[in-house]
This record gives C-alpha cells, structure tokens and sequence, in this order.
C-alpha cells in the first residue's frame, strides 16, 4: 500500500532541529525553530506555570474527559486577554470559541469550518508566511494566494503593495493577518496601518483570520491586541486562531483557541455547534493540562501578575539581543547595515541574506535558521553572539 508514497524532504523548520541535534560540533549554534530560551539556552517551565501546576496536581481528581468546547474558564480567560475585558463583542453574546489542541489546531478548526461554507473561500496569506500556514489551512481544501507583505531588499513591510493587492477582493475572501510578532519576518503592521485595514475590509467585505501566536512579545500584552480588538470591535464576523505555546510556555501541552466573531447571537451558536462538530470529527476532544493550567494562572491575581511579569522580561531579553546583534555586526565588519533587526519585533527577525548564504554559515559553522534567512532572536545569547556575527559576517 505505502511503497508508492513518495519520500518527503524534512520539514523547512522541524528538519533542522533533527539537523542540529546530529551536528557533532560544540560550538553550534541554534536559531531555528520557535521557541524561546534563556541565557543558559535553556527553555525552563515558566515560575507562573510551575506554581499552577502545583496547584493543578490537587485540584484535578480526575481523567475523565472535559467538554467538547474544553475548559469554559480558559476560554473565557482567553477570549478577554485578546479581546479586552471591556469587549464589545463578548458583552453581545456574539463569539464562538473551542479550546483547540494548540494554535495548529485552532488553524485547522478554523479552515475546516470555512470549507464547510457554501461559498468557498479563498485565503490570501502574507509573501511569506509561516511555512506551515500553507499546509494547515490548504489541507482544508481552501485556496490559497498570498499578498505581498515584506521587501527583502528594504528590509521592511511594503504596505502599499501589500494594500493594492487587498484592494482585489471581495466578499468571499479571506485575508490571514498576523496579530503580531509576524512569523517569519518579526516587521509587524502599525496601529495607523491596522486602521487602513479596517477600512478597506469595511469597504471590500473581506474576512480578516488572525493567527496571535506571540501575544506580549512584540510591545505588550496590551498593545499586542491592537489590531485583534480594532477588527474585531468593527467588522460583523472575525476568525481568531491563538496560541499559548510561547507566552505560556506550553508548546508541548498543544494549547490554543479557535475562535470566530459573529454576526450576532444567534449565528454564535449556529458556529458553535459547527466548530465543536468539526473539533469531534478530527480529533474529539481537546487535552486538558495545558488549558486548565492558563485557566488558573488568569483567574488568580498573583499568578497572573507573575505571567505577566515573566512575558515583559522575555520580550525585554529579546530585544536586547537584537540590539547585541546588531552592535557586534557593526564591531566584527559587517558591509550591511542590519539596524532594521531593532525595529522588528518579537521572536522572529528575517536577516535578509540568500538562502545560498544561509546554508553556507550552515555549513560551515553550524549555524542552524530557516533558508529564508528566519532566525529565532531567543537563540542568541552573550556566550554565542560574537561567533554568531563573525559567522555571518564571513558570508555577506
Ligand atoms: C516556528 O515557527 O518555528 C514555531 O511556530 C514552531 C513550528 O511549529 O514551526
């Protein structure tokens, strides 16, 4: 049956961490795949989810399966970290949301509910995207195109493309926004341009899908919702796919939130049964760790203090070395300005070299980032920035 299965290439970011793990050589250095790590290069359990988890040890007395939507709490937590404890749209009655089994899920959940509508939509997702929104969402049988987002050669968004693109579509088209900290470029969108959208999905009807995976790594917990809660607050429906796998920390216990703006009230519950119907026909229900845990860390006012607290320290770490990167290029030669890494935000930054120069500092001083020159800013660290930018700076 499986011998006619073609041999697929390993995965652009998941084939590198196997890559790095064989490197035999002590000095490598990893800047692939998203997750954050602290100056040891460690990826601890945050202080806030090690105590919840103390407390979930006594509290959950049972395996028993939670509900098909998940942990009521969580979602309710959720939906006001993104929304806004003020929202309009929640006051309504008007938001659809299951737990999903991470943001992948929660992506997975939303395509196949918009593949269930009559009219099929298209997805227009950023020149470039995460690698993997392609697969997650096409596999849902949705066409996709992409819209021009960032220029290599400036270093930066090209809005007015990214724009006259958009200006293209209609009702029946749906347009993927990163909330912030884009993945893979780190070059996000201002509150001024996030308004400019809002007019144009007013004006055009399209269907903004906002994928939040780094909430709080690009200016705050707060301003990081600018966008979410602009749209969501002033368009009739909005999809939101969140993640906690980053700002919780919980990459391993698949924790996230599908979640749709509707119309109305009454629309909320036609697509809540839809979304909790394609949940049961995929995987059936959510797991529970991760979500109880984010559950009792937002209901509790010390808990959620210190989460905030440990989310200001990562993204503050992170621009650090950005600014350590960029100092050490300048130090160690480099014939490019690279200061555009101080203004992008979040775990990602795209350094803007060839995928030819990517694979060459590859190969030559294992330093491992995606080819499309992403590099996970968390991987660097005092002890290896120095080798990092002689690295580079032999192969600009
Ligand atoms: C990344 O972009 O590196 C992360 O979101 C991890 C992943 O699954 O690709």
């Amino acid at each position: 049956m499986f011998e006619v299965l073609p041999q697929l290439a390993p995965d652009p970011i998941l084939g590198l961490s196997a890559a790095f793990r064989e490197d035999t050589n002590s000095a490598k250095i990893d800047l692939g795949v998203g997750v954050y790590k602290d100056e040891q290069g460690n990826t601890p359990i945050m202080s806030s989810v090690a105590k919840a988890q103390t407390i979930l040890l006594e509290r959950e007395t049972s395996k028993t399966y939670i509900t098909p939507q998940g942990h009521q709490g969580y979602i309710d937590g959720m939906l006001q970290l993104l929304l806004g404890n003020q929202s309009g749209v929640l006051l309504a009655d008007r938001v659809a949301a299951v737990q999903a089994p991470g943001g992948c899920g929660a992506l997975r959940i939303l395509a196949e509910l918009l593949a269930r509508c009559p009219e099929k939509a298209k997805v227009w997702v950023s020149d470039p995207t995460w690698a993997n929104h392609i697969p997650l969402i096409g596999s849902a049988g949705l066409e996709i195109e992409t819209y021009p987002y960032f220029d290599k050669a400036a270093a930066g968004i090209n809005f007015d493309a990214m724009m006259e693109t958009l200006k293209q579509t209609g009702k029946g088209d749906v347009v993927l926004l990163h909330g912030c900290c884009h993945n893979p470029t780190g070059a996000d969108l201002t509150n001024a341009q996030w308004d400019q959208i809002l007019v144009l999905a007013q004006e055009r009807g399209f269907l903004p899908f906002i994928d939040v995976a780094y909430l709080g790594f690009g200016d705050g917990l707060e301003e990081d919702a600018y966008g979410i809660r602009l749209l969501a607050e002033n368009l009739p429906e909005v999809i939101i796919a969140a993640s906690c796998s980053k700002n919780f920390g919980l990459y391993r216990e698949r924790t996230g939130l599908a979640a749709i703006v509707t119309a109305d009230s009454k629309t909320r519950k036609i697509v809540q049964g839809q979304i909790q119907s394609v949940a049961r026909g995929i995987y059936s229900m959510p797991p529970s760790w991760g979500a109880a845990l984010v559950d009792i860390i937002l209901a509790d006012n010390a808990l959620k203090t210190e989460w905030v607290t440990e989310v200001n320290a990562m993204r503050n770490r992170m621009q650090t070395l950005r600014t350590m990167l960029v100092e050490r290029l300048e130090k160690n030669g480099a014939n490019k300005d690279f200061s555009f890494l101080n203004t992008q935000k979040g775990m990602f930054s795209f350094l803007c070299i060839s995928p030819e120069q990517v694979r060459e500092v590859r190969a030559k001083h294992s330093v491992y980032f995606v080819d499309s020159s992403r590099v996970n800013v968390a991987g660097i660290n005092k002890n290896n920035v120095d080798a990092l930018a002689k690295a580079l700076v032999s192969v600009l």
